[in-house]
């Protein structure tokens, strides 16, 4: 056990940590693996370096001591009942979440919430300020700590500060709405660099804190109010850990999993497949409509063609998801009584989490992953799949709403809002011949595997220690040596080091 004053080089500041304390149905306490995209990915970043992890443990009142797992430092951070109501399912996921993913839902606004989104990020402020070392790297997590950058920069005027958007960043007439709108810019402008997943989120970012900050702003650069201090937003998309993946997705037994899952479901021509959070961005109810009229319209049924979905519990406290939780489950309902057969269902629905060996049977099983949200920051989901198919069979239905899109052009694309194109789609990634969808997987595959979390990490990193911390006086009169002679602003986005990033790193 590492003493009280042990401290870090690197502190990652996540909402969740990796693990998550719950209560068993015998009232026994256990930890178990975190929900969600953010921790399969910080997780494999963390698990190669030394550094700490400050998060909630998902249950309520005292947090459990500091403990270590698997080389990671974890510290926790305590929260009541009426935090994990107001600041986490109420200001995080009741007002943020649906402002920051196009409004599919409309987002509540209460001054309470609000106020507790301040107590909670002052708290793990104060709780990364203890366990990060002299001149650390604090890398701060997600929109449900907006304001940890300015917090921390108060606290530790030493530490460098990164925040990375594991979702995305919305245009300024949305954001506009939040009545904290200036709070949450100058808490994320305490940052040193801010990491967004699309270009379009960064330049969201930007022109909002030009236009309701009126801040000034040029190119990816921010110049901060009073202290001339400038930050940089750029676009740098997360990833899976590749590697690690297709080593256990070529494991015998998960291999010898995939081939039984599909005997267990009679050996389908066509095994369809989503996987995600019960969440109403995934665009489940729109995937299941599309399946629905191909099923009725007699182009396909079971026994040969069948789907399982793996629906996620989340935030099951939230109106919104115990509203699509119940819509899902009343479809899947529907479509089982009137399509399926004995023996047959049509949907196999799963309200579970899984080890992540099961995950990579299921993809290994799936002929086609439908991959449908209206909106996502990633979609993790997507990459992974593809990482599991060594054997370059499958077919990856990609929303265009996706992050993971913008770089697996490759995929059946679809646009999950038009439900004729998608049956269309869905059509297409079952009868395109089966060399031809290999050539497609090759591409996604090599895709992915050329930009690994790894990679996502050690770029994030570098970026930060090169950002413009104080700016020199030649920067206030205009020169711009980060920006370099012709550099494109977009080089940042999709790999390889842009002409900004080789004119700092020289
Ligand atoms: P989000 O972060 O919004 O949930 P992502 O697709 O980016 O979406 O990440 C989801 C992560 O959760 C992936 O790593 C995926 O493998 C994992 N996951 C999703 N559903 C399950 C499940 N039922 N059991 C275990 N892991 C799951
Ligand atoms: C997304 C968010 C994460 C969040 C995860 C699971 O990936 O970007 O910040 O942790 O969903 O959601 P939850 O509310 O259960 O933490």
């Amino acid at each position: 056990m590492p003493s009280a004053r042990q401290t870090y080089d690197l502190v990652i500041a996540a909402n969740r940590l990796p693990v998550d304390k719950v209560v068993t149905d015998s009232g026994e306490s256990e930890w178990r693996r975190s929900p969600g995209g953010l921790v399969t990915a910080m997780e494999s970043v963390m698990r190669s370096q030394p550094g700490a992890w400050v998060g909630w443990a998902g249950d309520t009142g005292e947090a459990p001591e500091p403990f270590d797992e698997d080389g990671i430092h974890l510290r926790p951070v305590p929260l009541s009942a009426d935090e994990v109501r107001d600041y986490y399912e109420g200001f995080s996921n009741d007002t943020l979440w649906p402002i920051y993913h196009d409004v599919i839902v409309p987002a509540s606004f209460h001054r309470d919430w609000w106020s507790s989104y301040q107590t909670v990020n002052q708290r793990f402020a104060e709780a990364v300020a203890e366990v990060a070392a002299e001149g650390a790297r604090v890398w701060v997590q997600d929109y449900q700590l907006q304001l940890v950058p300015a917090l921390v920069r108060k606290l530790r005027p030493d530490v460098r500060i990164g925040w990375f958007n594991h979702i995305p960043f919305p245009p300024v007439e949305l954001f506009a709405q939040l009545p904290w709108r200036t709070q949450l810019l100058d808490g994320l402008l305490g940052a040193d660099f801010l990491g967004f997943q699309r270009q379009a989120d960064s330049r969201n970012f930007v022109r909002a804190c030009r236009q309701l900050l009126g801040a000034r702003t040029k190119r990816d650069l921010v110049t901060v109010e009073g202290s001339h201090r400038r930050v940089r937003a750029a676009a740098m998309p997360i990833s899976v850990d590749f590697k690690g993946l297709e080593e256990l997705a070529k494991q015998p037994d998960v291999m010898a999993r995939a081939r039984e899952i599909r005997a267990s479901l009679g050996d389908p021509e066509v095994l369809m497949l989503g996987v995600d959070r019960l969440d109403y961005t995934k665009g489940i109810r729109h995937r299941l409509k599309a399946y629905e009229e191909l099923l009725s319209e007699g182009r396909f049924g079971p026994p040969e063609v069948t789907l399982v979905q793996v629906a996620t519990p989340s935030r099951e406290r939230v109106d919104a998801y115990r509203i699509l939780r119940g819509e899902v489950e009343q479809t899947v309902g529907r479509i089982n009584g009137e399509l399926g057969k004995i023996g047959a269902p049509a949907v196999h629905y799963l309200h579970h989490s899984y080890p992540r060996e099961e995950m990579a049977a299921l993809f290994q099983a799936a002929d086609v992953m439908l991959v449908t949200p209206l909106r996502d920051g990633m979609n993790l989901v997507a990459k992974e799949y593809v990482t599991c198919r060594h054997d370059l069979g499958g077919a990856l239905v990609l929303s265009e709403f996706t992050g993971a899109w913008h770089e697996l052009h490759q995929a059946f694309a679809c646009n999950p809002h038009d439900i004729e194109g998608l049956k269309q789609t869905i059509l297409r990634a079952i009868n395109t011949p089966a060399k031809d969808k290999q050539r497609i997987m090759r591409a996604l595959r090599r895709r992915v595997a050329d930009h690994d979390v790894q990679r996502w990490a050690a770029r994030y990193l570098a970026a930060l220690d090169a950002a413009p911390d104080v700016p020199r006086p030649s920067l206030v009169s205009g020169a711009d040596p980060l920006a370099g002679p012709g550099a494109d602003p977009g080089a940042m986005h999709l790999g390889g080091i842009s002409t900004a990033e080789r004119a700092t790193f020289a």
